[in-house]
């Protein structure tokens, strides 16, 4: 792909496009066949860097993964305590999911382990995860003062389990801990102040392990065993559909089939914005797979009008944000976001890079302590643009850029964390 891509106009978005994997459901589809007896088939595992980094880490702490030529997974677990203690340090690259979940679950072994990541991980926030976790009792020792990885864990004495209420509506935070509880000598109860995606606990229970929910408190009993099923078959990850949702949506003549979208209601946020926004979304074939449903969706050209985002529903479209801001341009009247500060500390800043990225195209958003504000419709012009080595951030300038007048994207490589084909499957859906 190179250092920059450039992207011209296009006249309209036409066809069908299949979502790749859901990050989330193929993280942790690895984490817990890597504790199972039996072996898992993964289908629609999503090929991509961050979910890989949790397949090298479970890999080095001897989980075997074979890949088949159409990218199905079989993954052979150790049993529940047969991970082994990694060689060296467990690199969770860009991925918050693997170094957070990892974390709780590393903590809870019988061995040594040192995790680290790229230089956008390294400046994420570790303390939300070692707090709770050491208050379980596991010994998690951090860079300054435990608030950044590298990260150096060793056995517990015990792993007790906790009654806890997380400050921030996290489903990192939550997964870590449930993760840990599994080994705890007694039940753990976790509060949430919002409800986080809980494809955790949708997956503890193909796995037979009991969760229970009740209003915004989880509780989990500890297991001393795995029942896993022959077959995970991944749904489409949502937040890789929203962009295409966005860009059907704002650029006229538009019409995209997105098959197999993963609508897990906790991770919804975004078709219900769009829908209040007056987007032409129809949601069809509803079925499940496994645990999780799916559908497909069918999103036609339509002229959106501002809306008010607000705390409340910030955790089911936490990374739809940035796609979101460009809806908001191309809307009528005023947009506003509102609770959204855990965009701050996402793959970048994500709120400041939203108001520089596209106001370097002429965009006038105000940026707030916890969201946006933009009025809209906005006319963009041209410009070169910088992805923030974001994923997010590259694909949300692209979506401006084909609905604008083009637009030069600096590091879009970065789009190979969540949705390789990204830029492939764009040029392939354009009418001109
Ligand atoms: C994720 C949870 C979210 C999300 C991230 C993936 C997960 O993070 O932003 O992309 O897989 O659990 P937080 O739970 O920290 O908000």
């Amino acid at each position: 792909m190179g250092e920059v891509i450039k992207l011209n106009p296009t006249n309209g978005l036409v066809g069908t496009v299949n979502i790749p994997g859901d990050k989330s459901i193929s993280h942790r589809s690895v984490m817990l066949a890597g504790l199972a007896d039996t072996p898992v088939k993964v289908t629609n595992f999503l090929h991509a860097a961050d979910c890989w980094s949790t397949i090298d880490c479970m890999r080095a702490m001897g989980v075997s993964v074979e890949q088949d030529e159409s990218g199905g997974l079989t993954i052979t677990g150790r049993g529940f305590y047969g991970l082994s203690e990694p060689y060296d340090v467990l690199n969770a690259g860009n991925s918050g999911t693997t170094i957070r979940l990892l974390t709780g679950l590393l903590g809870a072994q019988s061995f040594f382990s040192v995790m680290t990541g790229d230089a956008s991980l390294r400046k994420r926030p570790m303390a939300r995860v070692i707090t709770p976790l050491a208050k379980m009792g596991l010994n998690i020792l951090g860079r300054e003062q435990s608030r950044y990885a590298p990260l150096a864990i060793t056995p517990a004495k015990q792993v007790t389990g906790i009654e806890y209420a997380m400050p921030v509506a996290s489903a990192q935070v939550k997964s870590a801990i449930l993760l840990a509880a599994l080994y705890a000598n007694s039940p753990t109860i976790i509060t949430e102040p919002m409800p986080s995606r809980d494809h955790t606990e949708r997956m503890f229970e193909t796995f037979g392990i009991p969760v229970t929910r009740t209003g915004n408190a989880i509780t989990l009993e500890p297991v001393q065993e795995l029942t896993a099923p022959e077959l995970i078959n991944v749904p489409g990850d949502i937040s890789s559909a929203a962009f295409w949702l966005v860009a059907a949506s704002i650029i006229p003549n538009s019409q995209l089939t997105l098959v197999n979208v993963g609508i897990n209601p906790t991770r919804t946020g975004i078709l219900d914005v769009l829908k209040q926004m007056g987007a032409d979304i129809t949601i069809t074939n509803e079925r499940w797979s496994g645990r999780e449903p799916v559908a497909d969706i069918i999103v036609r050209s339509a002229q959106l009008k501002g809306v008010t985002i607000e705390a409340e529903i910030i955790p089911r479209l936490i990374d739809e944000i940035p796609v979101l801001a460009v809806a908001a341009l191309f809307a009528e009247g005023q947009t506003v976001v509102q609770g959204a500060e855990e965009l701050r500390v996402k793959e970048t800043d994500r709120l400041k890079a939203v108001t520089l990225e596209l106001g370097k195209m002429g965009a006038e958003i105000t940026e707030t302590p916890d969201g946006l504000v933009i009025e809209g419709p906005q006319k963009l012009s041209f410009a070169v643009c910088y992805s923030h080595d974001d994923h997010r951030m590259a694909m949300a300038l692209a979506v401006a850029g084909v609905a604008s007048q083009g637009v030069e994207i600096g590091e879009p490589d970065c789009v190979k964390i969540s949705y390789p084909d990204f830029f492939a499957v764009l040029t392939g859906l354009r009418r001109d």
